[in-house]
């Protein structure tokens, strides 16, 4: 029964004992949400992500509210991922250039950059969104991108990242072998890799995706603000290789020292390597091993970025892996909420976080994790829905056929 649990936890009680995590002084100097947000608002189109409140299930669930920074529009694109994928080939053109600013979205400015650099041509991999979002910077900027996905990638993703001007590239195996492949072809190619993860050698890139990601936060603290609330209390945010989660509680821990929101990372069963790196409890990053098989696509990612999982470790209070009924009973939550909440579109990983949150606070057997955290009635919880209906074949199974069923044991969980 044990690997149908709806949740498994690990708490990180070493966080709380570091004053000053070193990693996030490296990778979130305190100017840099202000900078990235003041990059993305130059971007045409763009717009503030709404922050939604779910008040009902806030009082439901026993928690004094909760709020979603809801990603599932960013730039037309569904997915916050092109925050980082943009700041990240923005950094790099400056850097090539030599220059302080540049404003890339001008005339001027692309003919500078042409005129410069020459022709681009930007490589990633991806499970789906982050090439999206790369692709669409590329063409934006008038350069190539080639992008590479593993053999499992949907054909709706696939498309998705060829309706915005990438050559895709697909690889046997896992998410892991494209980011291997790629880097090896781009350098036969001459094509610059924008990774959302890091390597020995190859940090400058991820480090400007995950500071992108920044701008988010720096948004929901203003309409928090704006709600009378100082910080959220509690986030829980899903992690792949981790740079969004690295982002979320580098931000907090920069803006707020010791005082940051407590904090869950949450991640699948079957691809559980920031869990498991916790679990070994050295310090190091840990693979996990085996074909990451989960429908949250965006989170299937076997080994950790090195860089999210140093900031990791010396912020994150606790650690949860679940099944891929949570995520899907969150998507189905998300899209059917209580009267009076306003609904939300949320792909799979979008949704893992609302399952999981809604397991921690109604479980018994999570009274413990419950305890630890101060999850109760007074607790502000911020969520990130990072994706809106990224897969639109699949998430019709899940919302409209009801795949992934919470199994019988735990369904009387929710019937009282
Ligand atoms: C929708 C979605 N949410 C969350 C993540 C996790 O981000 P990371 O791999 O930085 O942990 C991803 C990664 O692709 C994603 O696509």
């Amino acid at each position: 029964m044990d690997q149908f649990k709806p949740i498994t936890w690990l708490l990180n009680s070493r966080a709380r004992s570091i004053e000053k995590s070193p990693a996030v002084a490296e990778l979130f100097p305190p100017e840099i949400a202000r900078q990235t947000r003041a990059f993305h608002s130059r971007i045409p189109g763009y717009h503030i992500s709404p922050l939604k409140s779910l008040p009902r299930l806030a009082s439901m669930l026993g928690l004094g509210g909760i709020w979603v920074k809801d990603e599932s529009f960013r730039l037309s694109l569904s997915s916050f991922k092109v925050l980082g994928g943009s700041f990240a080939i923005y950094s790099f053109v400056k850097s090539q250039l030599g220059v302080d600013e540049l404003d890339i979205f001008s005339e001027q400015g692309t003919r500078q950059i042409k005129e410069e650099l020459g022709d681009l041509t930007f490589a990633a991999a991806t499970d789906g969104n982050h090439g999206r979002g790369v692709a669409w910077s590329a063409s934006r900027l008038g350069f190539n991108s080639v992008i590479y996905v593993h053999e499992n990638t949907s054909q709706a993703r696939i498309e998705a990242i060829e309706n915005n001007g990438a050559r895709v590239v697909v690889v046997k195996g896992t998410y892991d072998d494209a980011v291997r492949q790629v880097s090896v072809d781009a350098e036969a190619n001459g094509w610059q890799v924008i990774s959302d993860t890091s390597w020995p050698g190859y940090e400058d890139i991820p480090r400007w995706v995950m500071q992108g990601y920044t701008t988010a936060f720096s948004e929901a603290q203003e309409q928090l603000s704006a709600q009378g609330i100082i910080k959220p209390s509690h986030v829980l945010v899903q992690a792949g290789v981790g740079s969004l989660a690295a982002a979320t509680l580098g931000f907090y821990s920069q803006l707020f020292g010791p005082e940051r929101p407590q904090s869950i990372v949450v991640e699948p069963d079957k691809a559980a390597c920031l869990f498991l790196s916790a679990k070994r409890g050295d310090g190091e990053p840990h693979s996990f091993s085996g074909d990451l098989d989960t429908i949250m696509a965006g989170l299937a990612c076997g080994d950790p970025n090195p860089q999210a999982w140093k900031v990791l470790w010396d912020t994150a209070d606790a650690f949860v892996k679940c099944p891929d009924y949570v995520a899907a009973k969150g998507m189905r939550v998300y899209g059917v909420p209580l009267a009076g909440d306003p609904f939300i579109v949320s792909g799979e990983s979008g949704a893992a976080t609302l399952g999981a949150l809604m397991f921690i606070m109604q479980w018994s057997e999570c009274a413990p994790l419950r305890e630890a955290l101060g999850l109760n009635r007074q607790a502000e919880v911020l969520l990130i829905n990072s994706e809106g209906n990224t897969d639109p074949v699949d998430f019709r199974k899940v919302v409209w056929s009801g795949r992934h069923p919470v199994p019988e044991p735990y369904q009387q969980i929710f019937e009282n």
